[in-house]
């Protein structure tokens, strides 16, 4: 399974990333807008800066609606770097424009994705990721997982190609279910990547191994 941060601030991704774990990075307009980037070209060496610090996929929205200012609009971010994905809604001039990138070999990543069927369309389109949002589905007292669920099945009886990214993960045990369900990614804030290595049987055998190590060290004669 790809791990993938989501997230627009450098010193989180550089935590990130000196874990050595680290696959890409997902950003949408809402994490930019956190970093103070509210003017294009910011937002465009912003997404450059990232692209230095890790190789891997980095995804890139548009801001714009109609298909045919998503194009354009995408062109520009994916000639930032080689490893920039376009992010785009999964609407239908969404779908569109991620038509039109595939026919150009350009990566997208497909949002907002709610439903099997929504995931199924972004796949015809050629997208190259679809961002299922698990946690913004358990907010509305919906299942976010079984849409994971849903998508796997539909792309395992198809052989379909499009990377399944789990988007919107609100704590470990979305990233393990996922996992277990076969899931190729999942993007997370950085305090869920480090949760994922955390428990409290660890931290404290760890303490009372500190603690007979120290007797050990004692009873050494020299
Ligand atoms: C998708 O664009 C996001 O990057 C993200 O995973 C959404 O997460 P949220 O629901 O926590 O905002």
């Amino acid at each position: 399974m790809k791990f993938f941060i989501d997230t627009a601030s450098l010193s989180e991704i550089d935590d990130a990333r000196s874990l050595g774990v680290l696959d890409g990075v997902t950003t949408n307009p809402t994490l930019i807008a956190k970093e103070g980037k509210r003017d294009y070209s910011e937002f465009k060496d912003h997404i450059k800066r990232i692209c230095q610090m890790i190789d891997g996929p980095v995804s890139a929205e548009v801001t714009t609606l109609k298909a045919s200012e998503m194009i354009v609009e995408g062109e520009e971010l994916a000639a930032i770097h080689k490893n920039v994905i376009v992010k785009c809604p999964l609407t239908l001039d969404g779908i569109k424009a991620i038509k039109y990138f595939s026919s150009q070999g350009i990566k997208t990543n497909a949002t907002l994705v709610f439903s099997p069927s929504q995931a199924l369309m972004a796949a015809k389109a050629g997208a190259a990721f679809v961002s299922a949002f698990v946690g913004r589905l358990d907010d509305t007292s919906s299942d976010g997982i079984s849409l994971i669920e849903q998508i796997v099945q539909i792309f395992r009886n198809y052989d379909i190609e499009t990377e399944i990214l789990v988007d919107s993960v609100r704590n470990p045990i979305h990233i393990v279910q996922a996992a277990l369900l076969g899931a190729d990614a999942a993007t997370m804030p950085l305090k869920v990547l480090e949760q994922l290595a955390l428990h409290p049987l660890t931290a404290t055998g760890l303490d009372q191994f500190v603690q007979d190590a120290k007797v050990i060290q004692r009873g050494v004669k020299h």
